[in-house]
């Protein structure tokens, strides 16, 4: 399915670790926009056309052979092109060929962005504001199509613009946080030289994607696996939304979920925002083949397989589904399609994979083209409620990968207990909504202790709160001595069979965020 906000602007990624930066700048200015990679085949981004394009940055310098070119067809569409950094020297090298050489003086970080001329990429922008540079080469001879508008003490090619066509370029970042005037010139390309009116909001998207549901599915039967987590309560809600009694939602308690939260979570969907849900409780299935598996690689997949299992034995078969709904956001997506190739697999992050081709059902991915944040906003407009909108990701494989080494129901109801005092605490003195993950880990080691006059040999909790942009990377969240020492004191005191608390210092990376 793609159904495209009719203005938007076409971002061609050749490979910048800001790519992204520019997506979430643009959407911030309420535009639409889609990261492809530069040789995306043009068919598949031209309907319809977009109001501009941007050419991002690059690791590669625009002469070694293998550089990734510029696919000049897109110039056919008449519409405005921005060059950022290897997007800009691209834009020179396509023109005269070694009109880009190496820098005597590779520049990286800050530089004063002094103005040549503020009519239309720099308006409104202060002479010698601050711009983030990260660039190897440099254009040492400008085409004579094109004028300088802004320099630097280092950079005489700072920005550019064609003398006829509406194509303009930057060395520098516009995206990065530290270009004081970022989002002003990308303000400037989007609204005044693309002319685009910057109207895709969250009402918008849900108008479009009720719209664009409704066409694909037709009368078609659809199945929403629902975690009890944001992104798939948001993709259900649309999903109703769009088609009422032809969405199936189904939620599997498998045996690894917090304290309460199958009830708590059943109660949000039927009676807060009336899905058609069926929750099916499988957790003996589940308990019974994790059973002393203590592989953390294996356990994810035994997950999985159960609730391929449990899936394909509770679903109607008279039904007949056509499709299933996955809350699949926009940085898996880029992940997987950017040139560089997807990533390496350091977790295995898909809960159902598998589940698709074994019950030949097609996928529907209507937030596919959303970040995070945005999904949480889509929500909000749907109804779903804030508190529940604000919640922390929590994995699919559940406590089943926070009980370190083998699995049994007694250490998982041992963590349950000391994830939920964490957790109460956490939100009782308001520091619940200041950490981006927080969760509790059981340790497959006893220690020594005592109690009274009692010497005790028992288990150990390690908590682990961190704060993040993005879940990619994180820091351990600086959590006040005094609220850690209460936990500590709460969980002992509280729990029989804990001894012993600690807390998890490490970053992300090198470390995860879960311990398996
Ligand atoms: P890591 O541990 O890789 O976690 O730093 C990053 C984020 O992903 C979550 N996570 C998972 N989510 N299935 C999921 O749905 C998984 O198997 C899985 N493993 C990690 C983790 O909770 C964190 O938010």
């Amino acid at each position: 399915m793609h159904s495209r906000h009719s203005e938007w602007i076409l971002i061609l990624d050749y490979g910048s670790q800001f790519t992204q930066l520019i997506a979430r700048r643009l959407r911030e200015l309420h535009i639409y926009c889609e990261i492809h990679p530069f040789n995306v085949d043009l068919t598949e981004v031209s309907q319809p056309t977009p109001g501009g394009v941007i050419l991002s940055g690059g690791p590669m310098s625009v002469n070694d052979d293998e550089a990734p070119h510029l696919q000049k067809e897109i110039f056919d569409w008449d519409v405005p092109v921005l060059g950022v950094c290897y997007g800009l020297q691209l834009l020179a090298h396509t023109e005269i060929p070694g009109s880009v050489e190496k820098a005597e003086k590779r520049e990286y970080g800050r530089a004063n962005l002094l103005i040549d001329n503020s009519e239309d990429l720099l308006k409104d922008i202060p002479n010698k504001s601050v711009v983030w540079m990260s660039h190897g080469d440099h254009i040492h001879e400008l085409p004579e199509s094109y004028e300088i508008i802004g320099h630097t003490a280092n950079a005489k090619v700072a920005a550019v613009r064609h003398k006829e066509n509406h194509i303009y370029g930057v060395q520098f970042h516009p995206e990065v946080a530290h270009t004081d005037h970022g989002k002003q010139l990308l303000q400037n390309f989007a609204y005044d030289i693309c002319g685009l009116k910057g109207d895709w909001t969250s009402k918008s998207f849900i108008d479009e994607q009720v719209r664009a549901i409704r066409e694909k599915v037709g009368t078609d039967k659809v199945l929403c696996a629902l975690s009890g987590g944001v992104d798939s309560t948001v993709v259900a809600t649309l999903l109703h939304k769009a088609l009422g009694d032809q969405l199936q939602c189904m939620f599997v308690d498998n045996g690894l979920l917090r304290r309460n939260e199958f009830e708590n979570v059943m109660h949000l969907y039927t009676r807060d925002l009336h899905l058609p849900v069926r929750g099916v409780d499988a957790s003996d299935l589940f308990l019974e083949r994790l059973h002393g598996i203590s592989d953390p690689e294996e356990k994810r997949k035994i997950i999985g397989n159960t609730f391929i299992d449990v899936f394909e034995k509770e679903i109607d078969h008279d039904s007949d589904f056509k499709y299933l709904a996955q809350g699949t956001l926009y940085p898996d997506v880029i992940e997987s399609v950017s040139f560089k190739g997807p990533s390496a697999t350091i977790k295995s992050h898909h809960n159902v994979g598998g589940l698709p081709e074994k019950m030949k059902l097609d996928l529907i991915e209507p937030v596919r083209e959303l970040f995070k944040d945005e999904v949480r906003e889509v929500g909000k407009e749907l109804g779903i409620p804030e508190h529940f909108i604000g919640r922390h990701p929590f994995p699919g494989p559940g406590l089943g990968i926070r009980v370190l080494g083998d699995l049994s129901k007694e250490r998982l109801d041992l963590l349950r207990e000391a994830d939920h005092i964490f957790i109460e605490e956490l939100e009782k003195q308001n520091l619940y909504d200041e950490v981006w993950q927080a969760l509790a880990v059981l340790l497959p080691v006893q220690s020594v202790g005592v109690m009274g006059d009692e010497r005790t040999y028992e288990f150990t909790v390690a908590l682990r709160a961190v704060t993040s942009v993005d879940g990619m990377t994180a820091d351990w969240a600086h959590l006040p001595y005094e609220f850690l020492a209460h936990v500590s004191n709460r969980i002992i005191n509280e729990i029989k069979g804990i001894n012993r608390v600690v807390y998890d210092v490490s970053s992300k990376p090198p470390a995860t965020i879960e311990w398996e």
